[in-house]
This record gives structure tokens, C-alpha cells and sequence, in this order.
């Protein structure tokens, strides 16, 4: 049994000074890579599952899938399942019911409704206290985990996206712990999702000295930066040189990750680079040999290519070499804790 609540896995590297990948998937291939450096370089991993993927890949079989390589591949990997983005009490309840071990509720977004410009509103503080407030209720007793968000991501730097974004206020992330009762909080430091975070050319900012003032008010909370992808060169060049159309795309450097790391950010979330690893090995098989039609001859290569990245965040996120650190504890051992 290694499928552990997500809390587990955070308070640990919180101890420990240390970060956590959290990869998205969606299908087989992504989460065979994910488990398997996992697994090579001995760490405690997050799986993440969005609303989207859900959808794409028929709800329980991701779940089914996560459960099979936590409990019977690797039992040795301490690995969460976790909802990322979860839109809703329905989508909360219904992952609880398929057997996450965690869950996100998105409350800083009102994803029922959408402005003119088809983008969801920001839900107010009182109204995102509420929704949270619901949604840990419920998971919590199923010994689930939960992640909240204050704040909502966008550029720094650039002033269309920045309109719409909104830093976290350390006053406001510190009310809202107390007022939720969640496991782990993501803030908003100037990140943003997908390939294009930073103006090209420019230099890259986020506001790092609001982790260690959030960090400093809930010691004990699991800090979480969502929009982690580098974007790495090699990986852009790659996809572009085999016919991609992907141009400047910018990422968050390594380097500035280790540093959010070092200042108390604890999980790591990270889907675009996972897509661009992907897509840059399965454009490089059509190229070479456009006789290829087993999907199994472009499809291992992107497996192969995604667990060769993810190795290396896991070693440079100073994840690597934890899984053995703590015994893993159950979801019904972490409802009777949150009960008593
Ligand atoms: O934060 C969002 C993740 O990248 C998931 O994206 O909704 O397209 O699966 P998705
Ligand atoms: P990226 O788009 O930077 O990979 O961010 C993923 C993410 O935050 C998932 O929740
Ligand atoms: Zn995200």
C-alpha cells in the first residue's frame, strides 16, 4: 500500500526543506513515466488529475490506473492522487467516491460563470473561504487531503495578463488557513499556466518574498506553485525544429524554483513541459520515419523522453532519495486524525 493522502507527502518535505513534483496525466504513457522515475530515483510523488483529463480519459480509469502502479508496481513510492483544479463540491465528492487521496478546490475562480472575454471571474475572499470551507468538510472525511487557492496566477510583467491576476496578500493567505482548515495552499507569486509565462527577451520576475512571509505566518501549511513549467530551450528547439509551431515560449528557470523551494514552496505543479517532452519525441518519430504507424513506436519514445526529464526534476527539486524516509499511513488512519 503506497496511495497515501497528499498531506503525508507535503508535511514530510516540509520537515525535510524539500520540493515535490506534482505531473499532470492523462493518459497511460504520462503516468508510466511519472512512476517510473519516481521509482528510479526514489521519490515520493504527486499525481495529478485535471478536471479536463477527467473528462478525456473516462473519470476512474486514471484512478484505476494511478492505483495499480502505487499499490502493486511500486509499493515503495509514497504517491498521491490528486484532483488539480477541482471546480466544484460535485467534482470533490465524486473523486473522493473514486479514490483520490487529495483534491484541490479552486475557489479563487466562480468556474460557473464567465465574462465577456469567456475567462471565470475571481470569487470573492468570503465566498472562496465558503466553498473551501465546504469542500474540506467532505473530504476530509474520507481522509482526503485538500489544497486551496488565494490569489489567482498571471504575469507580473506583462499588463494584460497582470490585469487580471491577483498576488496573494499574506494577511489574506494566513485569515484563510485558519478560516478553511486545509492541508497545503497555493499562492500566487507572478506565475502563470502553459508555454508562454514571460514576454520573451525579458527578465524573468516572480514575487518571491511573498513565500517566505506566507511561509513564515503557516509554518505548517504545504506552500504550492502552480505554473512551475520551464519551458526548456531544448525541448521548445526540439518541437520547432520537426515542423512545431511553438514560438517564444518562456518558462520559470530552474534556478528560481530551488530558490521558491528553499523559501518554503513545497509542491511543485507542473503540466506544460510534460506536453512539450511529448510532443517534441513523437514529432521526431514522424519525421525520421514517416513509415511508422505502430503507435507503440511513437508513443514509447515520448514515454521514454518524459521520464528522462522528470528524473532530473526530481533530483533537482531535491526530491530524490525520500521515499523510504516515513511509513505510509492510510486514508482511514487520516480520518480518525482529522476527527479527533
Ligand atoms: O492547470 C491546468 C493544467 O495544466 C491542466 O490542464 O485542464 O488542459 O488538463 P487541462
Ligand atoms: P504549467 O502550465 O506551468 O505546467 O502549470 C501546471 C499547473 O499549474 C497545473 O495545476
Ligand atoms: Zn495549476
Amino acid at each position: 500500500m503506497a496511495l497515501v493522502p497528499m498531506k503525508l507527502i507535503l508535511d514530510e518535505a516540509n520537515k525535510g526543506g524539500y520540493g515535490v513534483g506534482a505531473f499532470n496525466v492523462n493518459n497511460m504513457e504520462q503516468l508510466q513515466a511519472i512512476c517510473d522515475a519516481a521509482a528510479e530515483t526514489s521519490s515520493p510523488v504527486i499525481v495529478q488529475v485535471s478536471r479536463n483529463a477527467l473528462k478525456y480519459a473516462d473519470k476512474g480509469l486514471l484512478a484505476a490506473m494511478v492505483r495499480y502502479m502505487a499499490e502493486e508496481k511500486y509499493p515503495q513510492i509514497p504517491t498521491a492522487l490528486h484532483l488539480d483544479h477541482g471546480p466544484d463540491i460535485e467534482t470533490i465528492k465524486e473523486c473522493c467516491e473514486l479514490g483520490f487521496t487529495s483534491v484541490m478546490i479552486d475557489g479563487s475562480l466562480d468556474y460557473a460563470t464567465k465574462d465577456a472575454n469567456g475567462a471565470h471571474p475571481a470569487r470573492s475572499f468570503d465566498g472562496n473561504v465558503a466553498i473551501t470551507r465546504e469542500a474540506v468538510a467532505i473530504a476530509h472525511s474520507y481522509g482526503v487531503s485538500v489544497e486551496g487557492e488565494i490569489g489567482t496566477l498571471g504575469g507580473i510583467e506583462d499588463d494584460t495578463v497582470a490585469s487580471a491576476a491577483h498576488l496573494t496578500d499574506p494577511l489574506e493567505a494566513e485569515e484563510f488557513v485558519k478560516q478553511t482548515g486545509i492541508d497545503a495552499l497555493a499562492i500566487a507569486i507572478g506565475t502563470s499556466h502553459g508555454a508562454y509565462k514571460f514576454p520573451v527577451g525579458t527578465e524573468v520576475k516572480l514575487a518571491l518574498d511573498i513565500i517566505d512571509d506566507v511561509h513564515k505566518r503557516v509554518p505548517e501549511i504545504a506552500l504550492v506553485m502552480h505554473g512551475s513549467s520551464s519551458v526548456p530551450k531544448h525541448m521548445v528547439d526540439e518541437v520547432n525544429k520537426y515542423g512545431g509551431k511553438v514560438p517564444n515560449a518562456v518558462g520559470v528557470p530552474t534556478a528560481m524554483i530551488q530558490d521558491a523551494i528553499k523559501r518554503g514552496m513545497r509542491k511543485v505543479n507542473i503540466d506544460t513541459d510534460g506536453r512539450l517532452a511529448i510532443t517534441a519525441a513523437i514529432r521526431k518519430v514522424f519525421t525520421e520515419k514517416p513509415e511508422a504507424f505502430d503507435p507503440r513506436k511513437y508513443l514509447g519514445p515520448a514515454r521514454d523522453a518524459v521520464r528522462t526529464w522528470i528524473i532530473e526534476e526530481m533530483k533537482a527539486f531535491s526530491t530524490a532519495g525520500h521515499a523510504g524516509d516515513y511509513q505510509p499511513v492510510s486514508l482511514e488512519e487520516m480520518k480518525k486524525r482529522y476527527a479527533g
